[in-house]
């Protein structure tokens, strides 16, 4: 006989878990988890891909973003749920089946884009995203449009460096 929810809720200590199927960078996840799981936590916790990373969990900073359907989001706003029947891209899944890093990738390490690097993975991700989405055609575009990932160290010189050339080599 199945278990019940009533039950399932008495067995998770008063909350209810339900299954969510990820697909995540290729690779399919069914997990038991709360409703109420966020992405960020979902992919960390569960997956244990710990390349999004948390900064401020609240929409802020841009340290948790990951592509959905090639698309940027914060996981930290989005429930994993919401991810259903969608492709996920993590910093994990960007570098070829080979290995080879992707542009984005190589221009951070060339440009010295990074100091403590907590940033870095979620930088990355909206960079590609911001060269896919045609808002890479100046440094102040680069500037706006990658507004919404912060970094403390203030590696911003080299971030938008890289940015502007690997823009030019996916573009090539
Ligand atoms: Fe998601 Fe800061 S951790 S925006
Ligand atoms: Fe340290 Fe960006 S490299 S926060």
């Amino acid at each position: 006989m199945g278990i019940s929810v009533a039950s399932q809720a008495q067995l998770s200590g008063g909350t209810a878990l339900h299954n969510v199927t990820l697909a995540v960078n290729g690779t399919v996840h069914t997990l038991s988890i709360d409703v109420r799981t966020s992405l960020l936590d979902a992919l960390r916790e569960y997956i244990g891909l710990t390349g999004a990373k948390k900064g401020c969990d609240h929409g802020q900073c841009g340290a948790c973003t990951v592509h959905i359907d090639g698309r940027r989001i914060v996981s930290c706003l989005t429930l994993a749920a919401q991810a259903e029947g969608h492709e996920v891209t993590t910093i994990e899944g960007l570098e070829g089946v080979d290995g080879t890093l992707h542009a984005m990738q190589q221009a951070f390490i060339d440009h010295d884009a990074l100091q403590c690097g907590y940033c870095t993975p979620g930088q990355i991700m909206s960079a590609v995203a911001c060269v896919h989405e045609g808002h890479a055609g100046s440094l102040d575009e680069i500037r706006e449009y990658m507004s919404g990932n912060l970094c403390r160290c203030g590696a911003y010189i080299g971030i938008v460096a890289a940015i502007e050339t690997a823009a030019t080599k996916m573009q090539e």
